[in-house]
């Protein structure tokens, strides 16, 4: 296994499979839209899983699909099935808005998908039309279902909540974990995207959010089998659990273990810092695979000891506009990252 310079096991990698999406949420996608990648830009299956075939050499035993939204690239099935293939991987999820899990869930499980992660902010039809700017609620609660029914579990429900636009829905969402086995977790709103929408003044710490929670009923630390960065609490007697990522207010850096790689071919070491290696040059110039290993250990190496977003560091909208920057947020959006 390698370690990076700062002794992290580097073990997960997050694989974009696509910059498109069939939802636009207003703290993704700007207003005007994106342009997509070109088809000739985003990596082709077989070179996907050839990176992957070499990556497990350098210690990666953890894989998750991400997009955009992954389930609108065409034969996304046909990948799992070749991933799963791969010996060394032990786990395989993916991160979706749920909005096509109904028609693909049973075919996923069936190609050896493991588990899904699926990003919902608000449970009011209205209000998720609002923030998807087009989605159907109800066609991501089929989609759960769907999930649970197909094995894909335990499935974890993600939702960002952001001041004054869904806040006052984080109790319900706690709420869920009642009855139902899923482990509901909320995100800390992060500065990505080009517009203004991300602003300190929307921002909702972890430390607020729980105490939200906690209106409702005292909060037991869960143990679980630790995995990601969010830290998990039931209800006593709860069927599911919460967990909280705090991406902003308590930097988990010290234990990150994972590398990006973005749709066009680009290793990303970390999240927030905007250094990519580009792979795509190396697999179209006919590299071998030791040349191909080196890049994926030099990302590795440069994966940098933490980042240094500070909420008390960042911009309110009035300084934003006063130096007619929207300098708080990073270059590429969520979209292209893949979460
Ligand atoms: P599991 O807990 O294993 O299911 O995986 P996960 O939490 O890594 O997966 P998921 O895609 O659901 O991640 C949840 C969200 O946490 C991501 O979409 C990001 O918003 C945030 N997150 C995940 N990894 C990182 C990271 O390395 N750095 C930061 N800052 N945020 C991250
Ligand atoms: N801050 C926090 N989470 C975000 N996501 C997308 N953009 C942001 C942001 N700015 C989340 C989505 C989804 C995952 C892929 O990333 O809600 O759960
Ligand atoms: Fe699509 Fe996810 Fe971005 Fe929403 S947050 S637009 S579902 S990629």
């Amino acid at each position: 296994m390698l370690k990076d310079n700062f002794h992290r096991t580097i073990d997960y990698m997050r694989i974009s499979v696509t910059d498109r999406c069939n939802l636009r949420c207003v703290y993704c996608v700007p207003s005007g839209g994106l342009k997509p990648l070109e088809h000739r830009e985003i990596l082709q299956y077989e070179e996907i899983v050839r990176i992957l075939r070499i990556a497990v050499n350098t210690g990666v035993r953890k894989v998750r699909i991400t997009g955009g939204e992954p389930l609108v690239r065409k034969n996304i099935a046909y990948l799992i099935r070749m991933i799963k293939r791969i010996e060394g991987i032990d786990e395989l999820s993916m991160t979706t808005n749920g909005i096509l899990l109904e028609k693909y869930a049973e075919e996923l499980a069936d190609a050896g998908l493991d588990r899904v992660n699926i990003s919902l902010d608000s449970l009011k039809p209205e209000r998720y039309r609002e923030i998807t700017r087009c989605g159907d609620i109800d066609a991501v609660l089929r989609g759960i279902d769907a999930s649970e029914k197909a094995g894909l579990m335990p499935v974890k429900i993600n939702m960002v909540p952001i001041r004054g636009l869904n806040d006052e829905e984080i109790a319900e969402f706690a709420k869920i974990t009642l009855k139902s086995p899923y482990q509901v977790r909320f995100i800390e709103f992060m500065p990505f995207g080009k517009e203004d929408m991300w602003n300190k003044e929307h921002f909702i710490s972890s430390e607020e959010i729980k105490s939200i929670v906690e209106q409702i009923g005292d909060l037991i630390p869960a143990k679980m089998r630790k995995s990601g960065p969010a830290r998990y609490f039931r209800f006593d007697g709860a069927a599911g659990v919460v967990g909280f990522i705090s991406p902003i207010s308590n930097h988990f850096c010290k234990e990150c273990n994972r590398l990006r790689l973005t749709a066009d071919g680009k290793l990303r070491p970390c999240l927030f810092s905007e250094t990519e290696i580009d792979l795509k040059p190396a697999l179209r110039n006919n590299s071998s695979d030791t040349e191909i290993e080196r890049l994926i250990e030099l990302s590795i190496a440069v994966k940098p000891k933490s980042h240094s977003v500070k909420i008390e560091n960042l911009l309110s909208p009035a300084d934003c506009s006063a130096m007619n920057t929207v300098r708080n947020t990073h270059k590429r959006p969520m979209s292209q990252i893949g979460g």
